[in-house]
């Protein structure tokens, strides 16, 4: 059965885009069909593996129209890894879907409905706010990941978090759950973000992943290339950290009902 996982943090910059790409080009490398839908109205994940720039074809068709979900679904730079396009539009959603109703739920109906039997795996990119779109994205999927940049530690944006997701669980989707937070862009040579990792795993305990994704400058430079870093750098430390992280959450997705 189809998985949806959310990539969520209600900061910008922690890693977020980075994290959804390259966990769905590990998947994609073991054999996994994976459908990214990039939530973000920014669309750094679709400039990243989509062809073109934009598409007409896109998110807020998804969230704001009833047009077939399977039409919305683009061939990407990665082989297994489709896409459905970010839309700028999505920053207006809340304006576009006035007078319609139960508006947090909308993409949860809509992926429910869709025939979407060729995917193992959906990945949402969320923006950094908590707006509607970030509330849809809440609400209809089945575990998220917590990307936390150990650059800038926020605790409390997580704690602030992790409040909004017992609320969205309340109200639209009780399944839900953090599969893991991830630290990312670690720099083991600064004592800083050792310091970080270390307090993240004293207040989240064994939510936060034992794995973690190390500051290597291949995985800024990939968008450019519009490649994600399996093949951009696939022998390298990049590549390695996200493996081993998709190795950790494997067995969990797998045994999900
Ligand atoms: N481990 C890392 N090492 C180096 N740069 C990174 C790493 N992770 C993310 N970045 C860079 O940090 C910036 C923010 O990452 P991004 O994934 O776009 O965050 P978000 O989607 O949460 O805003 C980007 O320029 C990205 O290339
Ligand atoms: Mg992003």
């Amino acid at each position: 059965m189809m998985k949806i996982i959310a990539i969520t943090n209600l900061k910008g910059g922690c890693a977020k885009t980075t994290t959804t790409i390259n966990v769905a080009a590990c998947l994609a490398e073991l054999g996994k069909r994976v459908l990214v839908i990039d939530l973000d109205p920014q669309g750094n994940a679709s400039q990243w593996i989509g062809p073109e720039n934009t598409c007409s074809a896109n998110s807020m068709g998804l969230l704001a129209t009833k047009e077939s979900v399977a039409d919305l679904i683009q061939p990407t730079m990665v082989s297994n890894v489709g896409l459905i396009y970010a839309s700028p539009e999505l920053s207006n959603l809340e304006k576009a879907l006035v007078g319609e109703y139960a508006t947090e739920t909308i993409l949860k109906r809509r992926l429910k409905q869709a025939n979407l039997s060729d995917w193992d795996y959906i990945l949402l990119d969320t923006p950094p706010t908590l707006g509607l779109v970030t509330v849809n994205a809440l609400a209809c999927a089945d575990r998220l990941i917590v990307p936390v940049s150990t650059h800038v530690l926020s605790l409390a944006g997580v704690a602030q978090l992790m409040a909004v997701i017992d609320k969205i669980k309340d109200a639209f989707n009780p399944q839900l759950s953090i599969l893991g937070v991830l630290a990312s862009r670690v720099d083991l040579r600064t004592r800083h973000s050792g310091e970080v990792l270390e307090s993240l795993r004293e207040h989240f305990g064994e939510q936060v992943f034992q794995a973690f994704i190390r500051e290597n400058v291949k995985l800024a430079e990939a968008p450019s290339y519009k490649k994600p870093i399996t093949t951009y750098d696939n022998s390298g430390g990049a590549a390695y950290d996200f493996r081993t992280l998709t190795q950790e959450i494997m067995p969990h997705l797998e045994s999900m009902q």
